[in-house]
């Protein structure tokens, strides 16, 4: 199945996505973790990505469509990916749409995931994040076991994200309300998008896309 998680910073979209890729044996395909990967490698394109997010703008479609045509094309994405953060403008949702048909596939789904924004703000500022396998904790509402270090990875120290300080995090929620929410319409059209809301815990909202999905499951090759 080709999927897309789409929905507003701090929803849950990395979190659900995670955990959807792995009991599936999809690919996980995080645009936002692929650029933080290249910044830290100090990569011409990493570096120019690296000031754009931590404005809590958009990184240039061209760049971003590029990223996801190649990593789509590799070998664990072939029995399915899940797109977690891409894509997040009409053009790229068109360039998506272009590659699938160039290679005789097709997008099986959208899901929505909605949240209200004070609650979204929450979430981000209070997030921790493992380096090494970039599972998302909260200080609050999900901490690891001491609070310190990834549950899986001991001796990590969980860090926080630059772009999660409240100013650009109300900043990110304004860019997604202008530039990336005219998706959900797009893709309704279409007959792709399912709207699924993501309050309640992470297992009720897991549960609730699980169910869609099982739904649509008969007509997905
Ligand atoms: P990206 O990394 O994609 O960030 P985002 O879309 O802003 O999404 P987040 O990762 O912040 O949130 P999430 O929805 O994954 O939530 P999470 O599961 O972590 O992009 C970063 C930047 O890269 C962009 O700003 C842009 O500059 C650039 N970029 C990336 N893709 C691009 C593209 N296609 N085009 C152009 N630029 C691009 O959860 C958040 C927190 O909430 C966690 O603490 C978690 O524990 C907690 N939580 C999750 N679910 C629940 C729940 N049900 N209840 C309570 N807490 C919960």
């Amino acid at each position: 199945m080709r999927l897309v998680l789409l929905g507003p910073p701090g929803v849950g979209k990395g979190t659900q996505g995670r955990r959807l890729a792995a009991e599936k044996g999809w690919a996980l395909i995080s645009t936002g973790e692929m650029l933080r990967d290249a910044a830290s490698k100090g990569s011409p394109m990493g570096l120019e990505a690296r000031r754009q997010m931590d404005a809590g703008l958009l990184v240039a479609d061209d760049v971003m469509i590029g990223l996801v045509r190649e990593r789509t094309s590799q070998p664990d994405a072939c029995s399915g990916f899940v797109l977690d953060g891409f894509p997040r403008t009409v053009p790229q949702a068109d360039a998506l749409d272009a590659m699938l048909d160039e290679r005789g596939m097709r997008l099986d789904a959208v899901l929505y995931l909605t949240a209200p924004e004070e609650e979204l703000v929450t979430r981000l500022t209070g997030r921790l994040e493992c380096p090494v396998c970039k599972r998302a904790y909260h200080r609050v509402n999900a901490p690891s076991r001491d609070g310190v270090h990834c549950d899986d990875h001991v001796s990590a120290a969980l860090i926080e994200r630059a772009d999660d300080v409240e100013d650009t995090a109300r900043k990110r929620l304004e860019v997604f309300r202008m530039q990336t929410s005219p998706l959900a319409e797009y893709y309704r059209r279409t007959g792709r998008l399912v709207e699924v809301p993501g309050v309640g815990s992470v297992d009720a909202v897991y549960g609730r896309m699980r169910q869609v999905l099982d739904a649509r499951q008969p007509t997905i090759g």
